[in-house]
């Protein structure tokens, strides 16, 4: 059997940042507390929970004292504004990608266009991103979002969530300026998540069976398994080793596998030592270089 595993598996520059400040958080004080799960991955944020990291589910739960931190997803402007008023200590790890999105939609919602987010409308990085406009995005996930009436005669600024697909972000930015007078589209889907999909594709087209291995509340690592299931005909979403079924893979000459940007490498490798210890026969790091997938 051979195995390819994808280099860009695993943690984004944006999530490592937000882990590393977390640990580091929870070895210098007491009383850490994430704001909403640190990511999304259960195996990471245990490990955070047996440090002493508890995570809150909004703002309301924030007492005194505490050190909160903000994951890379980001907040709105209001909620970053009560936090400031609070007596609390704040350690933003929001991604500076996710930031630069907060200062685009703020600045051109002040000059007069009507924002647009290309992305999942309940993730907490668009509601957040929206909380830079007053919450008055129009948020397209499908075409069907695009409604003709709220676009005509107005000037768009159009972003999108950094984990959005790329050929699907094309298509809807395309129906999007059809309809609008004046566009202004800034394409801020992160190019982390651009190379991940890509190098996905690559492998899957050349594989029997993907497996993508991730949490299932994270977004990015479910577009990963769609864009499997589009280029290989089995495809299968992991959240860790345990719900590996070793007995079905035997059945598979030639395995890919790729991690959401949220899977610490220790899930990753598990998997690939689970495989690797039933199937001696040929073992191959991916070799896929950055330049043929661009
Ligand atoms: Fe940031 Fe890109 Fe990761 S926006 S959180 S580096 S996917």
């Amino acid at each position: 059997m051979e195995l390819l595993v994808a280099q860009n598996a695993g943690f984004c520059f944006g999530v490592k940042k937000a882990m590393d400040e977390a640990i580091k958080a929870s070895n210098e004080r007491e009383n850490v507390r994430t704001l909403g799960p640190i990511i999304h991955n259960e195996d990471a944020v245990m490990q955070l929970e047996k440090n002493g990291v508890k995570t809150l589910r909004d703002i309301n739960e924030i007492q005194d004292g505490q050190t909160v931190i903000i994951r890379s997803h980001g907040i709105g402007k209001d909620e970053l504004e009560k936090m400031n008023n609070m007596n609390i200590e704040i350690i933003d790890a929001t991604c500076p990608y996710v930031k630069n999105i907060h200062n685009i939609v703020e600045k051109n919602y002040k000059n007069g266009y009507q924002i647009v987010i290309v992305g999942d409308a309940v993730h907490p990085e668009v509601t957040g991103i929206n909380g830079w406009c007053e919450k008055k995005a129009i948020i397209v996930n499908e075409i069907n979002d695009i409604d003709d009436d709220k676009f005509k005669n107005k000037k768009v600024c159009v972003v999108a969530q950094t984990t959005f697909n790329s050929n699907k972000w094309h298509q809807l930015v395309c129906e999007i300026v059809k309809r609008t007078k004046e566009a202004l589209i800034i394409n801020t889907i992160c190019n982390a998540t651009e190379i991940r999909q890509r190098e996905t594709m690559e492998i899957a087209k050349n594989v029997d069976l993907m497996i993508v291995v991730g949490g299932k509340e994270s977004s990015n690592t479910k577009k990963l398994f769609e864009i499997s299931k589009q280029y290989c005909k089995e495809a299968i979403f992991i959240e860790n080793a345990k719900e590996l079924e070793v007995e079905k893979l035997r059945s598979f000459n030639k395995i890919g596998i790729t991690a959401g940007a949220s899977t610490p490498q220790f899930i990753i490798d598990e998997v690939v030592t689970i495989i690797k210890g039933f199937e001696d026969k040929r073992f191959e790091k991916n070799d896929i270089k950055k330049e043929e997938i661009k």
